[in-house]
């Protein structure tokens, strides 16, 4: 195995492990819902929602460049310009991982929302972006006039994911944290915008498996494909605007901004579409786990439009707002939609490396099954968590929020539940994958 190849796995193998305890932190977390006093001396809410978050952005981001250097490493017209910067790139993202949970366990925070951990961090993360940006630019430059989509995509995530990252930690700056409005415009804006890169990672990778499953390079170099694109690179620099409602910005950017998002998951899920039906039966039983994981995640592209087109009117907005329906839009897309697609990477990968057995293709299947019907209800219940909120907050005034929380107990109960259903289906599939990487490294 070439060195890239091996590091690829490395980087594949701890964004499964991220995933497995990104899932256990999401459960202790939601039992602290229906058991508030539930191990809160060691891990309060406060450190498990960070854990939790930290871990699985870790497995979306540390999946999506394992698969792009498995890729490129796979392609022998490719020369990589570095192989030690994928290795260095995997030990410092590994050991900056490693202390940012350390410090939250121990409750040493200093960051804003999503970025809890103090700001040194920043540093390792940085130089471990701008190692995979050179390497990457330097080994793929020379051929840009006929790259096909998802190499755009992916030059672009990296690129827009280095400048938003550090555009988050502005507020270090004293000119952006002492002006309120500037502060928190930038810190939303960035929020947005780095999702907006992660997310060229991951459709990136999404064009790839497609065009590769069916032979056929057309979805990649389509102008429907580099339509989607340009929307997509479009929302990543102005589409945050929908995300800040109650920051006073000009009406015409938010509509501009709502409507390029609207298309660009339309757009997304009509390729997919389209893929699905113009597949032949043996390309689709050849790689019939990534093909499943692929049909999946569109699915939930259309589930997630409708909720988007919903919760984007002003009026709904106002209503939803801080409620959980937020938290099933978040969780909606980076499960449904990334995290389906990455599975289908990883799968796509692995069936090209191996001939699946009866008992794993079994193992998956049931775990596909488990995770997929305890997700659907998950996803509900969030919903109803939600509705439920908007309306005590708006029409049940009189209603102390002790009591209203005291009547949620048993949809808290019910939403663990269904959240650990979408563990066992996910821990069944992820430990199957890691097994097979790990055969792997043994031979
Ligand atoms: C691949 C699996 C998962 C992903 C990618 C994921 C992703 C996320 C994200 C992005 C958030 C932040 C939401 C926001 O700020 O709007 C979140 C919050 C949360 N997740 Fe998950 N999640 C996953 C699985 C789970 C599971 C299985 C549970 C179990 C019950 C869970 C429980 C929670 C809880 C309790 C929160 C905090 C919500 C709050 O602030 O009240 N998650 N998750």
């Amino acid at each position: 195995m070439n060195n890239v190849k091996k590091y690829a796995f490395l980087f594949i193998g701890t964004g499964l492990i991220s995933l497995l305890l990104g899932l256990l932190c999401g459960l202790l977390a939601g039992f602290q819902y229906i058991v508030p006093d539930f191990i809160k001396e060691t891990l309060p809410f406060n450190s498990l929602r960070p854990l939790h978050t930290l871990f699985v952005v870790s497995w979306i981001l540390l999946s999506a460049m394992g698969g792009i250097y498995y890729y490129l490493s796979q392609n022998p017209e490719i020369k990589f310009f570095n192989h030690q910067f994928v290795q260095w790139h995997f030990w410092l993202f590994l050991l900056t991982g490693i202390g940012i949970a350390i410090s939250y366990v121990t409750h040493n925070f200093g960051g804003k929302e999503y970025l809890e951990f103090p700001a040194y961090f920043y540093f390792p993360i940085i130089v471990g972006w701008i190692l995979l940006g050179i390497n990457y630019f330097k080994t793929m430059l020379p051929n840009f006039k006929t790259w096909p989509v998802y190499y755009w995509m992916w030059g672009t995530g990296i690129v827009f994911m280095i400048f938003h990252f550090t555009e988050a930690h502005l507020w270090l700056l004293s000119s952006f944290r002492d002006n309120f409005l500037r502060n928190f415009a930038i810190q939303w804006k960035a929020g947005g915008s780095y999702v907006g890169a992660w997310n060229q990672l991951v459709y990136g990778t999404a064009l790839f498996v497609m065009s590769k499953i069916s032979s056929d390079e057309s979805y990649a170099k389509s102008k429907k494909a580099f339509f989607f694109y340009f929307l997509g690179l479009t929302n990543l620099m102005f589409g945050w605007a929908h995300h800040i409602y109650i920051v006073p910005t000009s009406p015409w950017i938010r509509y501009v901004a709502y409507a390029i998002s609207m298309t660009e998951w339309v757009i997304l899920f009509s390729i997919i579409y389209d893929w699905k039906k113009n597949l032949g039966k043996e390309k689709k039983k050849a790689n019939f786990i990534a093909y499943q994981f692929m049909i999946l995640a569109d699915f939930w592209v259309f589930l997630n439009i409708i909720l988007a087109l919903l919760i984007s009117i002003p009026s709904i907005n106002l209503f939803t707002h801080g409620t959980h329906i937020t938290v099933a839009h978040s969780m909606g897309t980076t499960i449904g939609i990334n995290t389906l697609i990455l599975f289908s990477s990883i799968t796509y990968i692995l069936e090209k490396e191996f001939m699946f057995t009866a008992t794993v293709l079994l193992k998956i299947k049931q775990g596909i099954k488990i995770f997929h019907i305890s997700f659907i209800c998950f996803w509900v219940t969030l919903l109803v968590l939600g509705v439920k909120k908007g309306h005590w907050t708006y029409f049940s005034q009189n209603i102390s929020f002790g009591t209203f929380q005291n009547s949620m107990h048993w949809i808290y109960a019910v939403f663990v539940l269904f959240g650990f259903g979408l563990l066992t289906g996910l821990y069944l599939i992820s430990f199957k994958l890691l097994q097979l990487i790990r055969n792997k490294f043994r031979t």
